[in-house]
């Protein structure tokens, strides 16, 4: 059974600390359930008052699939990723990632599995500015204190940047990118690690719509040539058009599960006219 955690997790985990870099950690078969969201449930408190940013959200990713989460603004989106990669905790309900149930792990442990197994992506790209493109994109390699300069990881960052389209940008620094070409080295730097899990929030969301479109066809790449597993979130129907699967959120709970399957053409309509009929 794909999700229950065993008496080997200990040593799993240890296995796949990021200091030792090839191979990854081993992957569910194809198809196989690698996230899940059990009856989630996210209270804020904020001087006084309680939010309720998420009221019993329960998802299922498989692996190499490209799923969207949307939802009007303050629908829960960005609590619902923050929950799904580590980031934050539940109030109630459990994560299921790559096999552990988050709630169970010490700090340290979920360190460890967010580093490994998952990478991310947000609206504003926080890179650095005094590093050049491949140092930006070495960054997860130079924390986790492994030489960026070894064969394997040269080849990785090489090999990342021809995916999302930035090779011959190698020595430019930040400043001297564009702002979708910004944000591409932050999938770069998100997916060097190969991430059983990649989330991105809103990560067109600071973009005009050429340079937005390019950033989707960078993470529909790594999907659909690298069976890279994709959960975006954006309140953009044509951004959630790459999906294959959208998940609706409004006020904290999901009021649609639309299937709209694998399209290389990306077409927002079938979408819309759901959302539509949804009142969205
Ligand atoms: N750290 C926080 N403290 C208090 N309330 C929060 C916090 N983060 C989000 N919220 C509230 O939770 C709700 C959902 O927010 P969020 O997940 O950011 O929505 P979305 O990403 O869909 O815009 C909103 O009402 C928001 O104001
Ligand atoms: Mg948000």
């Amino acid at each position: 059974m794909a999700f229950v955690p065993d008496v080997r997790r200990a040593s799993r985990l240890r296995a796949m600390d990021p200091a030792t870099v090839a191979p990854g950690p081993p992957r569910a078969a194809p198809g196989m359930p690698i996230l899940e969201a059990r009856d989630l449930a996210k209270v804020y408190n904020l001087g006084g008052t309680r939010v309720e940013a998420l009221r019993g959200v329960s998802l299922t990713v498989r692996e190499g699939e490209f799923v969207a989460i949307m939802g009007p603004s303050g629908s829960g989106k960005s609590t619902l990723l923050q929950l799904l990669g580590g980031l934050d905790q539940p109030s109630a309900g459990e994560v299921v990632l790559t096999d552990e149930v988050l709630g169970r792990l010490s700090d340290d442990e979920l360190t460890k599995l967010r580093r490994a197994r998952t990478g991310f992506v947000f609206q504003f790209f926080n890179l650095i500015p005094l590093l050049d493109v491949v140092e930006n994109v070495a960054l997860p390699f130079t924390i986790a204190g492994v030489d960026s300069r070894s064969c394997d990881v040269v080849a990785r960052i090489r090999d990342v940047l021809a995916l999302v389209d930035l090779t011959g940008k190698e020595r430019h620094r930040p400043d001297e990118l564009s702002a979708g070409e910004q944000q591409r080295v932050a999938i770069a730097r998100a997916l060097v690690t190969r991430p059983a899990l990649l989330f991105a929030d809103e990560p067109t969301g600071n973009l005009d719509y050429t340079t937005g479109g390019e950033l989707l066809d960078a993470l529909w790449r790594s999907s659909d040539e690298r069976n890279q597993t994709v959960v975006l979130v954006t309140h953009n129907s044509r951004a959630a058009a790459y999906a294959d699967r959208v998940y609706v959120l409004r006020d904290g709970r999901t009021i649609d599960e639309i299937a709209l399957g694998r399209r290389a053409d990306h077409d927002a309509g079938p979408l819309i006219a759901r959302l539509t009929q949804l009142g969205l």
